[in-house]
């Protein structure tokens, strides 16, 4: 299904985040530096947060990361039959250079390629099955769609060469106090309405058909986001990049990255619940008053609080995912931002596939299909149904038909019935389920995305997700935002939201 892709331009950049960070020597030190950093959240987003202040700010600076369930978040495994399956945050696109950085920076390996085969199901039979020779698969769709495949492919090309801009102007030093902002920095105006509009509005305004964005779009946002093309435009092609070849993922395990990255910035980990973050003010040495944050917190040993200088936000503000009480703000900030995430359950399945249920003529043992998108029809009540490989991948492995009892992850918006699963398989001997708060339910327009910037030195990673929810986006807002607390902290207001930087950058490379 995925044509080759290439960008010249994305190895330079590359090269250029392999160069090294610009010293925090650089900065003019007016002010004395922050003593204190607090990471809520140690998912992804806070973790790589850790790392980059620890870039910024240097050795002395001491950093907490807050994390009241398992480090690593939405990215985490789970154990079954004595191997280890990704169960969230699944794969890396190939051009998704910070977490490329890290993998190089924690001497940690991308997991081995395992081939894979790709069906599209309406609920009743496969509408397309993918054919070992790509010259097939390209006739097909020729026939079928005539050049909106290849067209969708330069019009996500065209979107991820602006994407790409982010790299340099971050790897210059530059940051963005809002998502707007930032989306603006990387792609203009275009951007700015990509992510206001959906992406069913983006791509017809393109010229895409209705029956290709049915027949073939609808299945990637489904798999990819649980949720149509009435997604934005801008996430809805962060989904269509996210269905092209050379997709990978983090020998071990995703979530290693995020203890890795723990490590590497030797920021101390604090196993508790942060319930609030409240303002204090104290007179200082010069008789001026200082403000902190407290923040107070539940752990193993009861509750505790302690001051900060700078605190980072890094899980969503949303019903079900945080709940901390904001004191002493004014303007007030909210527990809760409007919107809700979206549902999406994960169950890993060990057992035989019923091929008959995917309408497939096919003798299971010739059946080698290992990742079934679906069509947005009544029929259809799961999103995806794909054949895993564990995070370590044996020597020798190769993937098995459907004749063998192996493991299967099915994402539905709804928990699945026993009913369900005995549509679905023949057999089984274990079922594991994760009820996900994935990412945002997307419906633009939309009101504003909420800010970075929550009060002072008070940031918020995870406003990114709105325009896109992905692991290289919270490793973005990441960096955005270690770079923005420091050019605030040491008032460089020149690195911040500046204008035109696609041009004036243009000299430098
Ligand atoms: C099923 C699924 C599939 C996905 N597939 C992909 C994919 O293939 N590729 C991709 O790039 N992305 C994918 N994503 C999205 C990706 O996983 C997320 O965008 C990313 O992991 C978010 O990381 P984060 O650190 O910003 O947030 P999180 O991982 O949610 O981290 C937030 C952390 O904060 C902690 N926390 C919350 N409240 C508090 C508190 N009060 N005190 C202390 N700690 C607190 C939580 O326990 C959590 O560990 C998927 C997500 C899901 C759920
Ligand atoms: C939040 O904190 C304020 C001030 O301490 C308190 O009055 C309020 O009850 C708290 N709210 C919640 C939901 O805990
Ligand atoms: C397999 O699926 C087919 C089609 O849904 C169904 O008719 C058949 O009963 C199923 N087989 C078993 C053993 O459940
Ligand atoms: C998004 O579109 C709506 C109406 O379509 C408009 O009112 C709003 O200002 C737009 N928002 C942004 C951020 O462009």
């Amino acid at each position: 299904m995925a044509l080759r892709h290439f960008s010249v331009k994305a190895f330079l950049f590359f090269g250029l985040c392999q160069v090294g960070h610009r010293g925090f020597a650089f900065a003019a030190e007016v002010r004395e530096a922050p003593k204190k950093i607090a990471i809520i959240g140690g998912g992804i987003g806070g973790t790589a947060a850790a790392f980059f202040l620890r870039q910024e700010f240097g050795p002395a600076v001491k950093i907490e990361v807050f994390e009241a369930g398992t480090v690593g978040g939405r990215l985490a495994t789970e154990n079954i039959g004595g191997n280890e399956y990704e169960t969230g945050g699944s794969v890396i696109h190939p051009l998704n250079l910070h977490m490329k950085h890290f993998l190089e920076r924690l001497g940690m390996s991308p997991r081995a390629d395992v081939p894979s085969k790709l069906a599209i199901f309406d609920g009743k039979e496969l509408t397309f099955e993918e054919s070992d020779w790509f010259l097939v698969n390209f006739i097909r769709m020729l026939w079928s769609y005539g050049f909106n495949f290849v067209r969708m492919h330069m019009w996500v090309e065209g979107i991820l060469d602006k994407f790409m801009r982010i790299y340099q102007y971050q790897q210059f030093g530059y940051s963005f106090s809002s998502v707007e902002k930032l989306l603006h920095a990387m792609g203009g105006d275009s951007f700015l309405t990509l992510v206001n509009q959906t992406l069913e509005e983006a791509m017809l305004a393109e010229g895409f058909s209705q029956v290709f964005l049915n027949d073939i779009v609808t299945p990637v946002t489904r798999v990819n986001y649980g949720q149509t093309v009435r997604v934005n435009g801008f996430v809805g092609a962060v989904a269509l990049a996210g269905a092209e070849s050379g997709l990978w993922a983090v020998e071990g395990g995703n979530k290693l990255v995020c203890s890795g990255l723990l490590y590497h910035s030797k920021a101390e980990l604090v196993p508790a619940r942060v319930t609030a973050v409240t303002m204090k003010t104290r007179p200082s040495k010069t008789g001026s008053t200082a403000s902190f944050y407290e923040v107070n917190y539940v752990g193993e040993s009861g509750a505790a609080h302690s001051m900060y200088d700078i605190v980072v936000v890094a899980t969503p503000l949303h019903q079900g995912l945080s709940d901390i009480n904001f004191s002493g703000f004014s303007p007030p900030i909210p527990s809760h931002f409007p919107g809700r995430y979206h549902q999406t359950v994960a169950t890993l399945v060990h057992g035989l596939l019923n091929v008959s249920y995917l309408g497939s003529l096919e003798k299971p043992d010739n059946f080698f299909v290992s990742d079934v998108l679906t069509l947005d029809s009544k029929d259809s009540d799961i999103y995806s149904l794909s054949s895993l490989s564990p995070v370590k991948i044996p020597k020798d492995y190769s993937p098995s038909p459907a004749s063998e009892r192996k493991v299967w992850k099915i994402f539905s918006s709804q928990p699945l019935t026993q009913k369900n699963l005995q549509q679905i398989f023949l057999s089984w001997d274990s079922v594991w389920e994760k009820r996900w708060l994935a990412y945002p339910s997307y419906s633009p327009p939309h009101r504003r995305t909420p800010p970075f910037i929550l009060h002072d030195r008070l940031y918020y990673l995870n406003a990114v997700e709105w325009a896109a929810s992905a692991m290289e986006m919270s490793a973005i807002s990441a960096r955005n935002l270690a770079l923005l607390a420091h050019h605030r902290w040491y008032e460089q207001t020149a690195k911040i939201d500046q204008e035109d930087l696609h041009t004036r950058l243009r000299g430098e490379l």
